[in-house]
């Protein structure tokens, strides 16, 4: 990998992992969706046309994520149709900003125009419970380029790609997912994602640090999902699931088995909105 500090050609083409995926499925999608930590069984509940390893697709990143199957699902939900990213991979695992990206760019070169970004988080608000399911109404990033440590080309383009001035997070989405929470008399937290790089779970001191600079929860995924679908002028919108609570005066200990387990219980408020929420993107596209 080149050590330049200026932006090239990319070394990771979504025309050969379109192509690969057109092999085995030719529908249209228009709505894209990650599951994260946990959530990877709202995919057994797609009415699957293909469901592809990311081992053979081109260019995609392997997962060795707890909890990450590392499957792309092409097919219908509730008679919407979708494609679904069964799992991700993370900065921790040594991947750049722009390989963890990638995906999601080849959701786009397929067609999608709306992304669902769903992830585990620790809430950092003194009002946020486990189990709770929150809105991203904006993030800090604080990942830099990736847990490589490497300033590659791909991932310095992304940093500084031009994207729409308007937000990052969808205000109509969010809007309409409030209406479907409500409506199920579910409540549904909003609040600041902060995406750190992880792999360790924060310090008491970190998780207060967070909280002061605005944060509402925080959590290793996400930002380069969100800020490529957004350059490339998808509709975003985002939902953690609250899987452990920052509590500096009762400290708990945090694990990745305990925060799979905490994500996968709060599955069904994350399927009602899911299952709500591509209506909406299918009825009205970006
Ligand atoms: N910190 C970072 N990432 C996380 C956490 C956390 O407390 N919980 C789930 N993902």
């Amino acid at each position: 990998m080149s050590r330049t500090m200026e932006p090239s050609a990319s070394s990771r083409d979504p025309g050969q992992a379109v192509l690969a995926i057109r092999d085995r499925w030719n529908g249209m999608a228009r709505v894209g969706v990650v599951l994260g930590t946990g959530l990877g069984d709202l995919a057994a509940e797609i009415d699957a046309q293909v469901s592809l390893p990311y081992g053979s697709i081109p260019g995609f990143p392997s997962c060795s994520a707890l909890a990450h199957a590392g499957r792309l699902v092409c097919g219908t939900l509730a008679g919407i149709p979708l494609i679904a990213l069964q799992g991700r991979c993370h900065l921790y695992e040594g991947y750049s900003l722009a390989e963890v990206a990638f995906p999601t760019s080849v959701l786009a070169a397929l067609g999608v125009r709306t992304l669902i970004v769903t992830n585990a988080a620790g809430g950092l608000h003194p009002r946020m419970a486990i189990g709770d399911v929150m809105l991203i109404d904006d993030h800090i990033h604080l990942q830099g380029f990736g847990g490589s440590w490497r300033l590659d080309p791909d991932s310095l383009r992304l940093a500084r790609m031009p994207r729409p001035h308007s937000r990052l997070y969808d205000a109509e989405l969010g809007e309409r997912a409030s209406v479907i929470a409500r409506g199920a008399d579910v409540e549904l937290r909003r609040g600041v994602y902060v995406g750190v790089t992880g792999p360790t779970y924060e310090t008491r001191a970190e998780y207060r640090a967070f909280r002061r600079i605005g944060g509402d929860a925080v959590g290793m995924s996400t930002i380069a999902e969100v800020l490529i679908a957004r350059s490339l002028g998808l509709r975003v919108i985002g939902l953690s699931t609250i899987t452990n609570v920052a509590r500096p005066d009762a400290p708990q200990v945090v694990s990745a088995e305990n925060v799979a387990h905490v994500a996968a219980s709060a599955l069904p408020k994350v399927r009602l909105l899911v299952r709500g929420l591509i209506q909406e993107a299918q009825n009205k596209p970006a």
